[in-house]
């Protein structure tokens, strides 16, 4: 990204440079555009899932900055030798997401490619004063994730035909979750910070927002929610490659205290597909927020705390 050629406007308000969830550019003082592209290839069978889990994961973007998807296009790779049915339903599934979010289909484009692929670009607006960056993380800030981790482990072992069918059902559900409501939910909150976890797991999410925020994000491993089953296919060296690569990048970057096994750290790192928001909201809020998030049916739980800079940007705390 950084040997990109670089565009600076004065509208250009949040630009992929800052490794934010989408790009933000001001339209007038009280409009401004925010606009995020995302696609991949299947990790599930069930073509009709698999849309609808792209379709989240493009979404949740627009969420995570506190704004609210709009327009949306289908990008499509497709193979011209599969069931064009099969396409039908990718479509559909995502078509059923679009329309959860109160978005609208106004287009798309497809290429012919030797393996499927499926996603969104997905534009929303925002009140320029009112965007959510990674950046607005305050000591004294009480962090919270909305979903449980693990999506990278549940979908590896889904693959391999091992997953049991518990946490088959638990990880596909919350990868077919839009962060609606726990964005809504954390706009009215006023949170100081946001993103969603996805490709760099919560660690390298973690890392982004504390570096962005110059300060030091703590986070104790035993209050992070995870996917039913996803402990005990990691013990058994279930772990996505991605998960290797991401630790790997953070580690350097991380303090851990007491006892993290190296099960957890996997765990902490796995690459998320559609994963929940990580917020930082006022401490005196985090609470109520929580409790909120609940009522409305939203895994949400307080799993750290933000700190004033100290030596590393992260600091995982075990039992
Ligand atoms: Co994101
Ligand atoms: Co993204
Ligand atoms: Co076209």
């Amino acid at each position: 990204m950084h040997k990109l050629p670089k565009f600076s406007d004065p509208n250009l308000l949040v630009s992929g440079e800052k490794l934010d969830d989408a790009g933000v550019y001001k339209i007038n003082e009280q409009t401004a555009l925010v606009q995020t592209l995302d696609f991949f290839t299947p990790m599930v069978d069930d073509p009709y899932i698999f849309g609808q889990i792209a379709a989240v994961n493009a979404l949740n973007d627009i969420y995570a900055m506190g704004s609210v998807p709009l327009t949306v296009m289908n990008i499509v790779c497709f193979p011209s030798c599969l069931d064009v049915q099969i396409l039908v339903e990718i479509l559909n599934g995502g078509a059923l997401k679009i329309k959860e979010a109160g978005a609208v289909l106004v287009g798309g484009h497809s290429v012919e490619d030797n393996e499927p692929k499926y996603g969104l670009a997905v534009t929303g607006l925002i009140d320029p004063n009112k965007i959510i960056t990674n950046a607005g993380a305050k000591p004294g800030d009480s962090l919270i994730l909305t979903k449980p981790i693990g999506t990278g482990i549940i979908s590896t072992a889904i693959k391999g035909k091992i997953a049991g069918e518990g946490s088959m059902n638990n990880g596909i559900q919350v990868m077919t979750t839009l962060n609606n409501i726990a964005a809504m939910a954390m706009i009215d909150a006023c949170a100081s910070a946001c993103t969603d976890v996805t490709g760099f797991g919560l660690l390298g999410h973690a890392l982004e927002m504390a570096e962005a925020s110059g300060v030091t994000l703590e986070i104790f491993m035993p209050l992070v929610p995870l996917i039913e089953g996803v402990y005990d296919l990691a013990s058994m060296g279930i772990i996505p490659g991605g998960a290797k690569r991401n630790l790997k990048y953070a580690e350097p970057k991380v303090n851990w205290y007491g006892r993290v096994s190296d099960i957890y750290k996997d765990i902490l790192a796995d690459p998320q597909t559609a994963g929940g928001l990580l917020i930082a909201i006022d401490n005196k809020k985090g609470e109520q927020l929580v409790k909120d998030l609940t009522g409305k049916g939203v895994e949400a739980r307080i799993i750290g705390q933000v700190n004033k800079y100290m030596g590393k940007p992260l600091i995982v705390e075990g039992l």
